[in-house]
């Protein structure tokens, strides 16, 4: 059958009509696809990005170019593979552990695990302290260092979404009063937990997403431990990535009970190196945890910018200064600023942010600290490395 021409030009503008609708409906739902996901975006947890491919490394020094990342941003058709991966990895699995054995440390926990909730990571955030300080007792007789303690904890649980573990002494029926009586090993009780990243603070976090990257794209491994030395000879305790279980927890009970020791040595007992170390690559992008003495050797050329943005967490390890919750009189803190001008600014930096930040989220100032002759108790208080109860 033969159409005619008016018939014609009905199919033709009826088909005309057919494709502007679609094409209008199609750019109207990829509009709309649009918005959707920049709103999902804009409202969910940050994405950690995938660490980079394995790369050579060469030692961490204040070398400029070292003071860059290493790689580039990942390519948007790797996107999809992280989408992947992100939609199979359970994000209440996995977790930044902080460790607190007695009061004086509590506040720089909570700042830490504050930072992170602050930079929106999607792990969970967990706090161990000492089960005996949630011990009732008369209130009209607890002393200030306890109340204090107790408001801490409850600002950490409703500010910023920490959650609470209350930890046993590391030998059964030690006396829980005493701050050698706790463990880092304790981590390795959270068996609900698949992978653990613990800190050691007090300390400054400067990019989340370098630590969630290896949190959730690591193994699972018993210990995986921040190199002590570049020659990856021994573990240090300054970053720990775990993968808790009860086999591990026993073994290390026992071996503390055994005698006592300070928990690098219990770790570097129970975990060879370098097998318990984490891989080269995984540090490859920068520095992952720098010491803040190690910014009085820097050279020229130094750049606090390309410093701060290739750095993922600094420990504040000056030896002269117990910590950088302690107040110290101008002048000495002057004689301990590293000489280099840029590394001078950034030392600074660091050591004024943490009061500041100290202040924000606990309300508290600056400690009281004199001479480095009367600093050997309040340095002893701090407890990381003692494993002798104090007779
Ligand atoms: C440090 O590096 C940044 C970025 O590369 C640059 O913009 C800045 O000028 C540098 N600062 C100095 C003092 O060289």
């Amino acid at each position: 059958m033969l159409l005619t021409s008016s018939q014609v030009s009905v199919v033709l503008s009826a088909s005309i009509v057919f494709v502007f609708t679609v094409v209008l409906f199609l750019s109207g739902y990829v509009l709309q696809q649009r918005t959707v996901h920049s709103l999902q975006a804009a409202i969910k947890p940050r994405l950690p990005k995938p660490l980079l491919a394995p790369q050579p490394m060469s030692p961490p020094t204040l070398d400029v170019k070292w003071a860059r990342p290493i790689g580039s941003r990942p390519e948007a058709n790797d996107i999809l593979q992280q989408f992947m991966t992100e939609q199979a990895l359970n994000w209440n699995r996995l977790g930044y552990a902080q460790v607190v054995r007695e009061h004086v440390e509590l506040c720089s926990a909570i700042m830490l695990l504050a930072e992170l909730h602050k930079m929106r990571s999607p792990a969970k955030r967990l706090l161990l302290f000492p089960r005996a300080w949630l011990q009732n007792s008369d209130e009209n007789h607890e002393d200030s260092e306890l109340i204090t303690t107790k408001r801490l904890l409850r600002t950490a649980v409703r500010r910023h979404g920490v959650t609470l573990m209350p930890m046993e002494t590391i030998v059964d029926s030690a006396d829980d009063t005493l701050p050698s009586s706790y463990s880092l090993a304790s981590l390795y009780s959270l068996t609900n937990y698949e992978r653990i990243i613990y800190l050691q603070g007090p300390g400054t976090l400067l990019d989340a997403s370098a630590l969630d990257s290896l949190l959730a794209f690591s193994k699972s491994e018993p210990m995986a431990a921040y190199p002590a030395t570049p020659e990856r000879k021994d573990l240090s305790i300054s970053l720990l990535l775990i993968h808790p279980s009860e086999e591990d927890y026993g073994r290390l009970k026992q071996l503390r009970a055994s005698q006592p020791m300070t928990d690098l040595d219990l770790f570097r007992k129970a975990f060879a190196a370098p097998e318990s170390l984490i891989s080269e690559w995984s540090l490859s992008e920068g520095n992952v945890v720098y010491e803040s003495q190690k910014l009085r050797d820097a050279i020229e050329g130094f750049n606090a910018t390309v410093f701060e943005e290739a750095t993922t967490y600094v420990h504040f390890s000056d030896p002269e200064i117990p910590g950088p919750e302690y107040d110290l009189p101008f002048y000495e803190r002057q004689a301990l600023r590293p000489k280099n001008d840029e590394a001078g600014s950034a030392w600074s930096k660091l050591y004024e942010g943490f009061r500041q930040r100290r202040m924000e989220v606990c309300g508290l100032d600056l400690e009281y600290w004199t001479k480095p002759m009367l600093a050997r108790s309040a340095n002893g208080a701090r407890g990381n490395e003692k494993a002798e109860p104090e007779l």
